[in-house]
């Protein structure tokens, strides 16, 4: 899939490219080497957040995870960011609390940060050739695939290339203490602060979003702690 070298610092020390997986987040957790690279064409047991699937068929989508020895604070900030990035030069791309990224406002990227022992593993899943029909029918008004969005036509290897790239130079900057500079980016880019939400039956005005990614919510009861879960935006924020 990556036909010549990457130049980067930190990702890329061994790239595993796979037919079939379970899960790339399960490979990257099983085997050693900080920023091992593990992609595969199709995973048979891909996972998102909160436990449910991935739809990760083979030929649409970029499916990846990178493996890190430890932690690394403000990967979930940075991941997102170096994704929409790169996406920024094929549509108009942001991201979105948690950790989406929209393209033209759908959401065409997911991302899974897991742990085991002291093991880190960074999943994410890119929609490239999906067509409409190739979602399920509740996800077609949010979902989309970069060809779908754009009309572009993007060459996954181009597009590994091109995220893992970004994604080094974001971990360079996270290692070299610019951790707070990463999580500022974030949260201006995510535009969440400020904006009116409802958090199942609460709705409140978001404050801020801590460094790990908790949602700062006031409402009338006073401050909501939020990490998990769905929060819909409220129009007229
Ligand atoms: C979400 O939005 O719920 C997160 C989706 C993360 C999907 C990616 S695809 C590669 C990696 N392997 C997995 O099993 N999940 C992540």
């Amino acid at each position: 899939m990556l036909a010549t070298p990457l130049h980067t610092s930190i990702i890329g020390s061994r790239v595993l490219v796979y037919e079939e997986v379970t899960s790339t987040n399960d490979r990257a957790l099983q085997l050693r080497g900080d920023g091992l690279v593990v992609v595969a064409d199709r995973q048979t047991a891909g996972r998102g957040r909160h436990g449910r699937s991935w739809a990760s068929a083979p030929g649409l989508g970029l499916w990846f995870s990178i493996g890190f020895d430890g932690p690394c604070e403000g990967l979930a900030f940075a991941a997102p960011l170096s994704v929409r990035d790169v996406l920024n030069s094929y549509g108009c791309a942001a991201v979105k609390w948690p950790n989406d990224v929209l393209l033209n406002g759908r959401k065409v990227c997911g991302i899974l940060l897991e742990s085991r022992r002291n093991r880190m593993a960074l999943g994410i899943g890119i929609n490239v050739h999906h067509q409409a029909a190739d979602f399920p029918e509740e996800l077609r008004a949010k979902a989309t695939s970069i060809e779908l969005a754009t009309g572009h036509c993007v060459d996954r290897g181009t597009l590994l290339r091109e995220v893992l790239t970004a994604l080094d130079a974001r971990i360079v900057s996270l290692r070299a203490g610019k951790r707070d500079a990463v999580h500022a980016e974030w949260s201006e880019a995510c535009g969440v602060v400020g904006r009116r939400v409802r958090h199942h039956d609460r709705v409140g005005t978001v404050r801020a979003v801590d460094r790990d990614g908790t949602l700062l919510i006031e409402t009338d009861k006073g401050v909501e702690r939020v990490l998990l879960g769905e929060i819909v935006e409220l129009n007229g924020a």
